[in-house]
């Protein structure tokens, strides 16, 4: 059964501003419940509705008659009349009454549920609105004004940006969007690892390989060889070893060309991170590892002064949050600093001087324990009191290959992810160029490359969006790039299609559909798929509070996906051009476009208008 969520006090009245579709049932069913039976809502009935799960039935539920048939019974205050559940029922839809605003069609059913249908009216008002503002409404929200910072993508210098980082940074790029639609302020942040140990081995082969290398900056093309090549030496030659852990300490302590060694690789990797974030409209500010490395002495020192550091054995310095049998290490018992430190800073400059009242922190799921330490340290020290912060860490699963195992290349190596890219553009170019010779598509050949750019990328991005981030998933470029079932590609086809007709109707029947919208056009819903169709357009609202609870993008892709199967229904159910209902049915096409662009934005895919 549904968990019921919130307070047990009544919704707020109906407020026809608000565009959410749960609030306006909530609301009528509410009042109604509290005509009927004044003392509901002190009997502790949860007075909410729910959309039906299945939608033959009804649109918006309310269950409420049940428990409240109970607690009245339990009480002795049945009214007269009153004996069964379904009656208590029945009492509430005629206190609900046929001139509500929202809904009608109400009919009580099995032991006692509440049926509705949303009426006619107030669909055409939720779809007018989408026309006259060329947007979905937003839902009215609290307390999104805030600054948010989201720490995504985050690679590591001078190491490979994988799969993982990849995930990383196509679900931070959608979560920005999102609280960004809702007016948060957000601060975009790589929190790259540009401050480990592999620095000391790096600047050493450096300096040996490139003895020259202050007045001829070495241009290192391949890093991850660079990397292995100094990870052999390391391991071969105990003396360059020494000499690398002497680099770490030197580089930490701001030795000049050490820092200037240090800078040169840096450069390397954010070129090639760059290359990633541009093909995939990604934008975040780099903020990393070593930003914080000045900030770490005082915060261990406050963490002293509370009494709440420990000094282990061996002289590590320590913080214990209850619930872990290990503890966030700030200081190594030789003096350095590791991840633990850093993001105990880092915390602390975001909530202080950022003024960040949300963090989001966007990685595999194996650093859970890591952030909810760091969230529990926060707390102790009086970062963070009651519920003043929000503190999110998103934990996605593994991207594994076809045979269920990490994935990798076929030699084994980690995928490069321009590799990766590549791969889905030039399959969606094939399929496009297919198209062209068939004399099926809206585009011409040089118009392929931005096309397959556009969906292969989306088709990336969205087969990972889609899902709950917790779960594992096995990447598939066939899967992934399937006009048909739950795809990127599914639903851009489905959105040139409208945007197809759109164009034949102004083009071929002298349609003006933005004429139409200023002229204020009635639309009609008569079939039963213009009705479905503008009902799936007015869930939009509340698919976005539903995402903003936990921040998971694939609310946006279920909502988006099945509004694009209300938009196939409803245009192989209804022909839209050359009929008497032309006019209304385009502007269903065009405000059903809309809202899949704002779908598509949110979610970081590029749409196209015709494929
Ligand atoms: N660089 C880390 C990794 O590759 C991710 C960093 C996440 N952010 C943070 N503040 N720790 O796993």
């Amino acid at each position: 059964a549904r968990k019921l969520a919130g307070s047990l006090l009544p919704p707020p009245p109906y407020d026809p501003s608000n565009p959410s579709l749960l609030a306006a049932t909530s609301a009528v069913f509410a009042a109604g419940i509290l005509v009927a039976f004044p003392s509901a809502a002190s009997l502790g009935v949860e007075l909410k509705s729910f959309k039906c799960k299945d939608m033959r039935h009804g649109d918006y539920q309310c269950n409420a008659a049940m428990p409240l048939y109970q607690k009245l019974k339990a009480a002795g205050a049945l009214p007269d009349g009153v004996s069964t559940p379904q009656q208590v029922a029945s009492a509430i839809i005629d206190a609900i009454g046929a001139d509500n605003p929202v809904m009608e069609d109400l009919k009580v059913n099995g032991p006692g549920f509440i049926m509705s249908r949303i009426k006619a009216s107030y669909l055409l008002d939720g779809v007018n609105d989408i026309l006259k503002n060329a947007a979905p409404t937003k839902p009215v929200l609290t307390a999104q004004s805030g600054n948010v910072v989201v720490d995504f993508s985050s690679p590591n210098i001078a190491k490979e940006m994988h799969v993982g980082h990849l995930r990383s940074t196509i679900i931070g790029e959608s979560v920005c969007r999102i609280l960004e639609y809702v007016g948060a302020d957000v601060s975009r942040v790589n929190h790259v690892g540009d401050w480990g140990t592999q620095f000391g081995m790096l600047i050493q082969y450096l300096k040996e390989e490139y003895p020259d290398f202050t007045d001829d900056v070495p241009n290192i093309t391949d890093l991850t060889a660079f990397y292995k090549n100094a990870k052999m030496r390391f391991d071969e030659s105990p003396e360059f070893k020494k000499v690398s852990q002497l680099n770490v300490v030197k580089l930490q302590a701001g030795d000049e060309e050490c820092r200037k060694i240090w800078q040169v690789l840096c450069d390397v990797s954010r070129k090639e991170f760059e290359k990633v974030y541009n093909r995939l409209d990604i934008k975040v500010t780099e903020c990393g590892e070593s930003f914080y490395n000045d900030k770490i002495a005082p915060v261990i020192g406050e963490f002293d002064k509370a009494g709440i550091l420990t000094s282990e054995e061996g002289g590590a310095k320590c913080v214990w949050v209850d619930g872990y049998p290990q503890p966030l290490m700030l200081q190594k018992s030789d003096g350095g600093y590791g991840y633990d430190s850093t993001d105990m800073a880092a915390i602390k400059y975001r909530i202080d001087k950022l003024g960040a009242t949300q963090c989001v922190y966007i990685t595999d799921f194996t650093q859970g324990d890591h952030f909810q330490m760091v969230f529990k340290a926060a707390r102790k020290i009086g970062w963070v009191e009651g519920d003043s912060h929000r503190l999110d860490h998103i934990g996605f699963g593994t991207v594994q290959g076809e045979d269920g195992k990490r994935f990798k290349t076929r030699s084994g190596d980690t995928v490069r992810l321009v590799d990766l890219l590549d791969e889905a553009v030039s399959r969606m170019e094939a399929s496009l160029n297919e198209r062209i010779a068939e004399g099926k598509a809206g585009i011409t050949k040089d118009q392929v490359h931005e096309t397959a750019c556009a969906m292969g990328y989306g088709a990336v991005k969205y087969f990972d969006l889609r899902r709950n981030p917790t779960s594992n998933y096995i990447f598939s470029y066939d899967r992934m790039l399937d006009t048909k079932g739950n795809t990127a590609i599914y639903l851009l086809y489905a959105h040139a299609r409208l945007e197809s007709i759109i164009s034949r109707a102004e083009a071929d029947h002298g349609v003006n559909v933005d004429e139409l919208i200023k002229g204020g056009q009635a639309i009609v819903l008569g079939h039963k798929s213009e009705r479905n169709l503008a009902l799936h357009l007015e869930i939009f609202a509340d698919c976005i509070e539903e995402t903003l609870k936990d921040l998971y993008p694939y609310h946006i892709c279920d909502f988006v996906y099945n509004l694009s199967i209300a938009a196939s229904d409803f245009v192989t159910q209804c022909k839209v051009l050359g009929t008497d209902e032309m006019q209304s049915r385009v502007l269903l096409c065009r405000a059903t476009a809309i809202t899949m662009r704002q779908c598509f934005q949110l979610l970081g895919i590029r749409h196209v208008m015709r494929i």
